[in-house]
């Protein structure tokens, strides 16, 4: 691996602990203006600071997070399907590796849908992503299961999606918590984060999902609605920190929460 790409990495996972608290935003790409992501803006800002990156698209990254920021940028790089559509497998690549290097980007994104109409198509679309990537130093974050894609949330599945990925070159895997998920871990070889995918009922929840992913072979979350459609998404995001970066227990996390939330923003 070249220094441009290792020097990208190594500023969203962070070198001391091996580890990345990824904050997803790039929801609208298919789902328009999600719920407490109206106005992206006002809700990233807190949480810039806390993030060891943020996921967005380049329009959002334009519109909505001040150049002075350092947080690094995962540029979401897939789409062409919404969700009026019944298939959301039809992606192709929406943005250039040029305008990806304009940016100043860390790494970018794109999602495949194993087991789908278009899963040839999604596939094809990340060996190329990988080719350019290889070429200018950029890393790639694989998305494995969107959409309706998700109701196939078990270790088969996601252990077949996250391997087909790492083998056409893939640098980092986003995926989601399952059952077994050690299983989906072990056949990954490279860094494998999760999503949170649609608000869980309680904070305890989210937690439990974080401390467990952690423990069976993930580095980190890339995690969205979990954090920003809480009632207290800073207080939120930090405890997941505490979870990620500092060890902490489900019921440290807790305590975390506990002592943030309700704080002025
Ligand atoms: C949207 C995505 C999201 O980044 C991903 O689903 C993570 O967000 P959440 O934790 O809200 O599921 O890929 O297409």
């Amino acid at each position: 691996m070249d220094w441009g790409m290792k020097n990208r990495i190594s500023r969203m996972i962070k070198p001391a602990t091996g580890r990345s608290v990824m904050l997803a935003a790039d929801h609208g790409y298919f789902m328009g203006p999600t719920r407490k992501l109206e106005n992206p803006r006002k809700m990233l800002e807190p949480l810039l600071p806390y993030a060891d990156t943020v996921a967005v698209t380049r329009g959002i990254l334009r519109t909505s997070i001040d150049p002075k920021w350092d947080t690094p940028i995962l540029l979401r790089v897939s789409g062409g399907a919404s969700i009026l559509k019944d298939d959301l497998s039809d992606e192709e690549i929406t943005t250039s590796m040029e305008d990806a290097i304009r940016l100043n980007v860390s790494a970018v994104a794109i999602s495949i849908f194993v087991g789908t109409s278009h899963e040839k198509q999604s596939l094809i679309n990340l060996s190329e992503l990988v080719n350019e990537g290889e070429e200018f130093g950029m890393p790639i974050m694989a998305i494995t299961a969107v959409g309706k894609e998700l109701e196939k949330r078990d270790a088969k599945y996601l252990s077949l999606a996250c391997r087909l990925a790492a083998e056409i070159g893939a640098h980092i895997v986003k995926t989601y918590y399952c059952e077994n998920f050690r299983k989906v871990a072990d056949g990954t070889p490279v860094p494998l984060v999760v999503a949170g995918g649609p608000k869980l009922e309680t904070e305890l929840d989210v937690f439990n999902l974080v401390y467990n992913a952690l423990q069976e072979g993930a580095i980190g979350v890339d995690m969205g609605r979990n954090i920003w459609q809480n009632d207290n998404p800073v207080a939120m995001i930090k405890a997941i920190r505490a979870i990620v970066h500092d060890n902490a227990t489900v019921k440290e996390a807790q305590d975390v929460f506990a002592e943030n939330k309700g704080k002025k923003l």
